[in-house]
């Protein structure tokens, strides 16, 4: 028999069932970052960095902060044990990527001055003065009629930088004097039955792998680079998923979106202007990733800012850039958390798979150190995942650190490090040991059991 006291419980437990398929987006933080009017006028750059790999923190673009002895907290080894540790970055500075260049660059980048940049480190683990030294030489042929401007110089676009080498072997080398000299947690050489490196298809994570490894494990060569099918891979991400298209749409369509685009227009013009890009060019005026890149992997570089290719007197400002990089952050924070419960369906279904893969390592952890070298794409969709409570661009080498303990009443805890520091997370609080059941439930909530929810919703 039912009676309204049983129809209404009954409402209630199928309305959570269906909220667990979307645990609840939690406002972020309001910063300068995600404040419109300081992203359009400034002033400045709330003392975020641009300029080169020197200074890492508070935020570098170029060089992000990440764990290091200096800075890492140790907990008390009396109570916690360490079991697990997954480390996941975004791959150390390069070249911007050829579709965010101006259609005549100004410029030449140079990647064959130095040995140290050449393409060697791609598919070898090399770095490694042991194993035949083959290396990729970039060389346009005087007979191919196709060459444009961009291409002159000695780069793939992109490709790790000499600095990007360096960067990414001081982060492995911070990396094992945390996990490996202070810890003693991990072993002095590789071993594959307790390590695993993880790459992307794009060959620049493996020139940041090559480096990485190289200073983690400077006595053990054929490190393999383990990285998953084009096309499922969980990491870039690379697996098709309309329905997460659609969220992100959704956000596209929200009147803060649209108000930003049109408070930019006008350096959007100015900018084109310049650089030759058509004003029509959808790809350069969606949002502001092409002259974010642009302009950021030249001062990255200590690269002058372009100048009109007809006009070599009518440069881009530092104003302009400082208004460039304040929208680029503006858009990242929107995209990944402002823009409310669809950025969390979004990065739910696009990187769901990958945190389905991240429980199981930490239920039946199978190696004790995992790592993955990722792009801005993965960390940012981490961070909206976890609902970071200020969402930042991920710049270079940035990187979230989940680490897996084991207290000495048996219980197991979790504790996640962003850029270094215990990361904040607005939905679940400081992410620091807690309890693993409560981590794995976030997840599964949002994933559902065995990504069951992102093979549903995806389509598969
Ligand atoms: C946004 O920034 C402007 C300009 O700096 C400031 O006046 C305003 O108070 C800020 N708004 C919020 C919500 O912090």
């Amino acid at each position: 028999m039912l009676n309204a006291q049983t129809i209404l419980s009954l409402a209630v437990t199928l309305a959570a069932c269906h909220q667990a398929s979307a645990a609840s987006w939690t406002a972020p933080r309001a910063t300068n970052t995600n404040n419109i009017t300081f992203a359009h006028g400034g002033p400045g750059l709330d003392g975020f960095i641009y300029d080169s790999s020197a200074k890492i923190a508070p935020y570098n673009y170029c060089n992000m902060p990440h764990i290091n002895p200096s800075t890492y907290h140790v907990p008390d080894l009396k109570e916690y044990e360490l079991e697990y540790v997954e480390v996941t970055h975004r791959h150390h500075k390069r070249t911007p990527y050829a579709s965010n260049m101006f259609p005549v660059e100004d410029q030449q980048w140079q990647c064959q001055t130095n040995s140290d940049t050449k393409f060697r480190v791609s598919m070898d683990g090399a770095h490694d003065n042991f194993l035949a030294r083959t290396y990729w030489e970039t060389k346009q042929s005087p007979l191919n009629p196709l060459h444009r401007a961009n291409y002159h110089g000695s780069c793939q676009f992109p490709q790790i930088t000499k600095g990007g080498f360096d960067d990414s072997f001081a982060h492995g080398r911070d990396l094992f004097a945390v996990y490996g000299s202070k810890l003693g947690f991990l072993p002095r050489m590789y071993s594959p039955e307790q390590i695993a490196f993880h790459v992307t298809s794009n060959v620049i994570t493996s020139q940041v792998a090559g480096a990485l490894t190289r200073a983690m494990f400077p006595f053990s060569t054929d490190i393999p680079l383990l990285v998953q099918p084009s096309g499922i891979d969980s990491l870039q991400p690379s697996y098709s998923c309309p329905a997460a298209d659609s969220a992100r749409n959704n956000i596209l369509q929200q009147e803060g979106w649209k108000k930003h685009l049109e408070l930019s227009s006008v350096l959007a013009q100015r900018l084109d202007a310049i650089s030759g890009v058509d004003p029509k060019d959808g790809g350069w005026h969606q949002n502001w990733d092409h002259y974010f890149d642009s302009f950021s992997s030249r001062m990255c570089h200590q690269v002058p800012l372009p100048c009109d290719a007809k006009d070599p007197k009518n440069c881009v400002t530092k104003s302009d850039v400082e208004e460039v990089l304040r929208w680029g952050q503006w858009e990242y924070s929107y995209l990944h958390r402002d823009g409310g419960k669809d950025t969390l369906e979004y990065s739910r279904l696009k990187m769901g798979v990958f945190l389905t893969e991240l429980v199981g390592h930490l239920q039946k952890p199978d190696v004790k150190y995992r790592h993955n070298f990722g792009h801005d794409g993965s960390m940012s969709l981490i961070m909206s995942a976890l609902q970071i409570e200020e969402m930042v661009w991920p710049g270079m080498g940035a990187e979230v650190v989940v680490e897996l303990w084991k207290k000495r009443d048996g219980k197991k805890a979790v504790r996640v490090m962003w850029g270094g520091k215990v990361m904040t997370s607005s939905s679940l609080g400081k992410l620091d040991m807690v309890p693993l059941e409560t981590f794995v439930k976030y997840i599964t909530d949002l994933t559902g059991e065995g990504a069951s929810d992102v093979v549903k919703m995806c389509g598969y």
